[in-house]
């Protein structure tokens, strides 16, 4: 076990209404988990990632994590978040600088990352000359450089145009399988879900709770047109009843 999560609620108060967005959350996590929490809009997918990543402290409930500190932790962003006066290669280098990294070791490390996600060319180019696509890869090189144990993404293709989230969902997928770390992501897509997930957290709304915590039972490579896929994606609808 990475990261285990006891009875965490939790209730947002805005002038005098209480709204209970988590309601007592069970979930454990295990070391190379491709974990994914799935939800409609409103159900609290983002309040539990920020919950578990130590990025939201007001909560009632136990967070434990195992043989895992923050800095083990990486973070990728439905809008990228890259800073816009800094390069390509200073918005990588970033985590590195905090983290008090040697300069030679820096600018290898950026270089090994940006050349992974096919941003060689980039290196120099600011956040704004750069496609959606593009800046995607930049925080995903970002979230690397750092060799995390735990990558927290939030919505992370949900902002791509649908080319570019297909291509990047496989990139994903392939270095989660090389590098064997644990990664944790929201997303409102079940295929996506399906598609990249061994375990799913299906949540549902008002107030979010969990529904069920599925194992993802299709063979990899995941065939996104098989009848396994169909039944599975039928099978979460109707936990989410929509
Ligand atoms: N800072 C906040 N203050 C007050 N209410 C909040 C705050 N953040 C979230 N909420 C409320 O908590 C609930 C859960 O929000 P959250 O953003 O976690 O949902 P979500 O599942 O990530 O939704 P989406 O798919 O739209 O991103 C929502 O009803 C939202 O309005
Ligand atoms: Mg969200």
């Amino acid at each position: 076990m990475i990261l285990s999560l006891k009875n965490i609620s939790k209730i947002f108060v805005e002038d005098s209404n209480k709204l209970l967005a988590l309601d007592n959350i069970n979930l454990e996590i295990a070391q190379g988990d491709f974990f994914v929490i799935l939800g409609p809009s409103g159900s609290g997918k983002s309040t539990l990632l920020r919950i578990m990543s130590g990025l939201e402290k007001e909560f009632s409930g136990k967070l434990n994590y195992e043989g895992v500190t923050k800095n083990d932790f990486s973070f990728v962003f439905q809008q990228f978040a890259l800073l816009p006066y800094l390069s390509v290669f200073q918005n990588v280098e970033l985590g590195l600088l905090a983290r008090g990294v040697p300069k030679n070791q820096r600018h290898e490390r950026v270089l090994t990352e940006l050349k992974k996600l096919g941003l060689e060319k980039f290196v120099k180019s600011y956040p704004k000359e750069l496609s959606g696509g593009q800046k995607q890869r930049v925080g995903i090189a970002r979230a690397l450089v750092t060799s995390p144990k735990i990558i927290f993404m939030d919505e992370p293709f949900s902002a791509l145009d649908s080319f570019s989230a297909e291509a990047l969902r496989k990139e994903v997928l392939d270095i989660w399988r090389i590098s064997q770390t644990t990664i944790v992501m929201v997303t409102h897509l079940i295929s996506e879900a399906l598609e990249l997930s061994n375990r799913i957290a299906v949540l549902t709304s008002k107030p979010g709770q969990i529904e069920a915590v599925l194992e993802n039972p299709l063979s990899r490579p995941r065939q996104l047109r098989s009848e396994g896929f169909f039944k599975m994606e039928d099978k979460i609808k109707e936990l989410i009843k929509i």
